[in-house]
């Protein structure tokens, strides 16, 4: 469910037409909305209340304060997953008892940083950075809070870049030998193993893999208290999956029903850490096309969003709905099923200005006539767009904009030439 509809034939987000907000602040431009986003950690709220959960949404997703501040005010914590991430998270508001912090490769600068803003834990991902996390512990005279984070080794279940539980990533520790691992630490002056944690990539539109990661948890929870840890958190992580192409997501009580029955058994509190789920479907990208062009028989819209700003496609081969933002007489709104044909669309490209054959948003997509000037949406932008977006090319960075009801406000300005060499020390010698 999203709050982007047409309305007499215009794209509106909200209430508000897309072409006012292309027209106000320019293209690209990702343009979210907040009833969305409230909609659906609601929807996680809603059920998994029964556990009260701490849900903690992931800044990696989309950091953006404002975005982050929403989510605090309506009782989110956050996953961070590294130093700056937690600066983000503490900046938008969050409360570090509700900020857990994972990630393979802690510094001793973050793990400080993170000790000093007092944050829920650490989500340990290998033996050393246990120990070291110790020692860092030791260092400043306290004692670290850590969640174990397990590889539960399922079946593949996504993209081969984003599946994180499968043998042989570099995520987690294995659980063949997480046992062991969390034996050498029984007793440390310097560290209370009070959780356990998985996340098992990410998009996931099945429930089955948390079905069998929170079977394979509950062991490990017993076992681990066994060994006398006090686990009192488990940490199922994030990757709900969400509708790209079509309907195709499953609702998030689908996930709580095989969670919440090892919540029950093993008495802990559930964290999740959503991010994609909440932000995805709440954000679009809005670009104008510039040109038109054929070659070798294929037919290009050339438009002025790249793979810099969202580069999905190029680099997962992400599908995105794309449709023009005022479609002509005759077309639908965009069509709920691309796979079947669509009437008075051709096979098209759709492709920014970067100078890469990999810089594109959609290959041989049915699409109608475009011409310059004409708007394009670009839909479920909202989670690892901007996140992920660069300077490649010299391209500045697309603004934001945040509608709620009636009214937009920019929540990231377009970048300028000058924010380009900024950083660049003594660029105007
Ligand atoms: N927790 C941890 C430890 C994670 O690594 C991630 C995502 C999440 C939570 C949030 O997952 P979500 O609920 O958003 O699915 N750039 C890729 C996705 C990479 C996900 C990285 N980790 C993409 O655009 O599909």
């Amino acid at each position: 469910m999203d709050h982007f509809q047409y309305l007499d034939r215009v794209l509106h987000c909200e209430e508000v037409p897309l072409a006012e907000l292309a027209e106000k602040y320019g293209t690209p431009l990702f343009v979210y909305s907040q009833a969305t986003l409230l909609h659906h950690l609601k929807q996680i709220q809603s059920a998994f209340a029964e556990a009260d959960p701490i849900v903690c949404y992931s800044v990696k997703t989309n950091g953006n304060i404002h975005i982050a501040r929403l989510m605090a005010e309506h009782g989110s914590g956050f996953d961070v997953t590294s130093g700056g991430e937690l600066f983000r998270a503490l900046k938008a508001g969050g409360d570090p008892k509700k900020i857990v912090f994972a990630g393979v490769g802690k510094t001793d600068v973050e793990m400080r940083y993170a000790f000093e803003t007092g944050i829920l834990f650490f989500d340990v991902e290998s033996e050393q950075e246990l120990h070291r996390l110790g020692e860092v512990a030791k260092s400043i005279g306290t004692v670290a809070r850590a969640a174990l984070r397990v590889n539960p080794d399922l079946p593949p279940k996504t993209h081969i870049k984003t599946d994180t539980s499968v043998k042989g990533v570099k995520f987690g520790l294995d659980i063949d030998t997480i046992l062991e691992v969390a034996q050498g630490v029984v007793g440390h002056p310097n560290l209370q193993v009070v959780g356990l944690h998985m996340h098992l990539g990410s998009p996931i539109l099945s429930a089955e893999p948390y079905r069998q990661g929170a079977e394979k948890g509950a062991i490990l929870i017993a076992a681990l208290r066994k060994q006398g840890h006090p686990i009192q958190y488990l940490n199922m992580g994030g990757g709900f999956g969400i509708h790209y192409r079509k309907q195709e997501a499953l609702p998030a009580q689908a996930f709580a029903e095989v969670i919440l029955p090892v919540v029950r058994e093993t008495k802990c509190r559930l964290v999740l850490e959503p991010g994609r789920f909440i932000v995805g479907n709440a954000g679009l990208l809005l670009s104008r096309v510039i040109f038109t062009k054929e070659s070798g028989g294929k037919h290009y819209i050339i438009q002025d969003a790249a793979m810099n700003d969202l580069i999905r496609p190029t680099l997962y081969d992400s599908f995105h709905r794309i449709w023009p933002v005022a479609p002509s007489a005759g077309l639908p709104a965009p069509p709920l099923d691309y796979e079947t044909a669509i009437p008075h669309t051709f096979p098209q490209n759709v492709v920014g200005p970067v100078c890469e054959s990999g810089d594109f948003l959609a290959k041989d997509r049915n699409l109608p006539t475009m011409k310059r000037g004409d708007l394009l949406a670009t839909f479920s932008a909202g989670a690892y767009g901007m996140a992920m977006s660069s300077n490649y090319n010299a391209r500045c960075r697309a603004a934001e904009v945040l509608v709620t009801g009636r009214t937009h406000r920019l929540i990231r300005r377009r970048e300028t030439y000058d924010d380009l060499v900024r950083a660049e020390v003594d660029c105007n010698s």
